[in-house]
């Protein structure tokens, strides 16, 4: 990339994740350097669909932009009139410039691996190609590429425009300079990339997260505690806990001078115990009727937007920000 020409950054896919990305590129993107960001989605009302669905990602309080609604349709006609957004229905004009390309279309093995190779056909050799899925590796992706050694997965964990997470995972074959490109673009814009070292279905946060949703049902299924309940004891403890220590540092730290060795001296035992006790939950094993009827009369239709406000607060307020207060 040349001196003062804009990054051009192109999207394939603007559903949930997709809009998602668009909002971070143009609040954090666009506040350091001159942005070119191309918004290619199949949808035939794709203008519509944009100028509607991609004002409340900007809402979110952002140091760059202007909160109020009517000042926000301004902000993205200015967008659109000074080229900082862009859409492009047509395929091959999308990538043909772009330095770099992140796909979030539908999590499909097919369509991946069929959209990559055509992507490798028309964008420049230098394109960082990344893809945003949630479980279908690089190396699956990237069988019909010319030069498999250009793709590798960013996975954000949603939504990418506020949670900081970014799990960079290379397939076996990914080129060195491309991980390093990758996590210093990510560096630079204030996020936390982390280089997973093996391809392995659900990458780390979603196993993570995942395996405390299996004893979380499990305990639902076996009448210990109710949805809700349950809810409350993570939001009052693990919650805010993990927002500024992950499991280890806490438990290390939960065994005083003894450390996380000391941790499993003291209560190695409950441990055990707990583990021999794990939930073994299967998708389709009954649970679901009972789970699905609690979690819809207590919870209705979830507000994200509050949920967002909230999270957005608790990372401010961890990182020792002006949420804090
Ligand atoms: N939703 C999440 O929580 C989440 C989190 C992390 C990663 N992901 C991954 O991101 C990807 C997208 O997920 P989503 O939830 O945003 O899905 P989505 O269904 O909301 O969006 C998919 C978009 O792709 C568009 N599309 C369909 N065919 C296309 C084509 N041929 N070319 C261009 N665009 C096309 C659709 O019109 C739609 O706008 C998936 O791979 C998913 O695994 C999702």
């Amino acid at each position: 990339m040349s001196q003062g020409e804009p990054l051009r950054i192109t999207l394939i896919g603007a559903g949930t994740i997709g809009l998602s990305w668009a909002a971070l590129h143009l609040q954090h993107v666009s506040a350091t350097h001159p942005l070119e960001l191309t918004i290619h989605d199949t949808r035939p009302d794709l203008e519509d669909y944009i100028t509607k669905n991609l004002l409340p990602y900007l809402l979110d309080n952002s140091p760059t932009q202007p909160n109020n609604s009517s000042s926000q349709k301004e902000f993205l006609a200015h967008l659109f009139k000074t080229e900082t957004l862009k859409l492009s229905p047509t395929f091959p004009t999308a990538v043909s410039h772009a330095h770099i390309i992140q796909e979030q279309g539908p999590e499909n093995p097919s369509f991946k691996t069929t959209l990559w190779p055509q992507i490798e056909a028309h964008c420049p050799p230098t394109s960082l190609l990344w893809s945003s899925t949630s479980g279908i590796p690089a190396s699956v992706q990237s069988a019909q590429m010319k030069d498999p050694s250009r793709l590798l997965v960013v996975h954000p964990y949603n939504p990418p425009h506020i949670m900081p997470l970014l799990e960079i995972v290379p397939s076996p074959v990914t080129a060195p300079d491309v991980v390093e490109r990758t996590v210093e673009f990510w560096k630079k814009l204030g996020r936390e990339p982390v280089v997973i070292k093996k391809e392995v279905p659900g990458f780390v946060a979603n196993r993570l997260a995942f395996a405390l949703l299996r004893e979380a049902i499990h305990l639902v299924h076996t009448g210990i505690a109710s949805a809700a309940d349950i809810d409350t004891i993570v939001q009052n403890s693990m919650g805010p806990r993990w927002a500024v220590a992950g499991p280890f540092k806490s438990y290390h730290a939960g065994g005083g001078e003894g450390g996380l060795e000391g941790f499993f001296k003291n209560i190695g035992g409950t441990v055990q115990d707990c583990w021999d006790n794990g939930g073994k939950v299967s998708v389709g094993d009954g649970w679901e009727r009972d789970l699905f009827r609690q979690t819809s009369e207590t919870y209705g239709i979830v507000d994200t937007k509050e949920r967002d406000r909230l999270t957005r607060r608790v990372l401010e307020a961890a990182r020792g920000g002006e949420g804090a207060g």
